[in-house]
């Protein structure tokens, strides 16, 4: 089963969905992370994201893959651990405009059915539920308040060593949710038949019971066995 999780920045998508894919004993695939890749790459080289060319070749040569079991899980560009890099100010205030180009998407979703293909997956997104997985078994659009998600923002600043006030958070979530839900292609918009989860004082624990629950009704059957040792590394490329 492909469960599709999709919600704006903040939303607590990715702590939720490592700790139901570590329940459910399947593979964790975080596609932000790999638009956030992509745009480590351009901004080392130097490209702009209007130039499609050089950003169709960028693409071609970089590698993004992904090893650890989850929540521990690593991301690696080119076999570069490059999981903290991702998560800083450079990145996060460019990945809006390096994640729309459709040379981009196009690469970036297909790897993305490769990695899905044959497997169960949680996988995490704007376009998971509309484009990546359609046909997926079970879509949960995920949201909160924008002071919630601020203050989840400014928390996972702080553990990186970055002081940000509320305010600016907010204003920066707002403005990313408004250039990602704009973009020509696939657009980060609910899927008709998406799941509402809106986590706004729900605790972390409820949240992942939530999911559980509903992917078993919906006939989640715990046959694969991703993650079956803690020490067994998985790399999903
Ligand atoms: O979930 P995140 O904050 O790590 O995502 C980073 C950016 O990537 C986000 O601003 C939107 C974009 N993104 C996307 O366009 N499509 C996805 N499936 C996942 C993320």
């Amino acid at each position: 089963m492909i469960i599709a999780i999709d919600g704006p920045a903040g939303s607590g998508k990715s702590s939720t969905a490592k700790a139901v894919a570590r329940r459910l004993n399947i593979t964790y695939l975080d596609t932000g992370a790999m638009y956030r890749v992509i745009t480590l790459a351009a901004l080392r080289e130097g490209v702009a994201p209007s130039d499609e060319g050089a950003l169709d070749e960028l693409v071609g040569r970089t590698a993004i893959s992904f090893t650890g079991v989850p929540p521990a899980t690593r991301v690696l560009m080119n076999g570069e651990d490059v999981s903290e890099e991702i998560r800083g100010e450079a990145v996060t205030a460019k990945v809006s405009e390096y994640c729309a180009p459709a040379v981009v998407r196009r690469a970036l979703v297909d790897q993305q059915r490769r990695m899905g293909r044959g497997r169960s997956l949680v996988c995490e997104g704007r376009d998971i539920g509309t484009t990546v997985f359609p046909d997926a078994g079970f879509k949960i659009f995920m949201t909160a308040s924008v002071a919630e998600r601020a203050e989840r923002r400014r928390k996972d600043f702080a553990r990186l060593g970055i002081e940000k006030s509320i305010d600016e958070l907010a204003a920066e979530l707002v403005d990313r949710d408004r250039k990602d839900s704009g973009r020509a292609v696939s657009p980060f918009v609910k899927a008709d038949d998406a799941v509402d989860l809106d986590t706004s004082g729900m605790t972390f624990d409820e949240q992942v019971d939530w999911i559980v629950e509903h992917a078993r009704k919906r006939g989640f059957i715990p046959a694969e066995e991703s993650y079956p040792g803690e020490k067994r590394r998985i790399t999903v490329t």
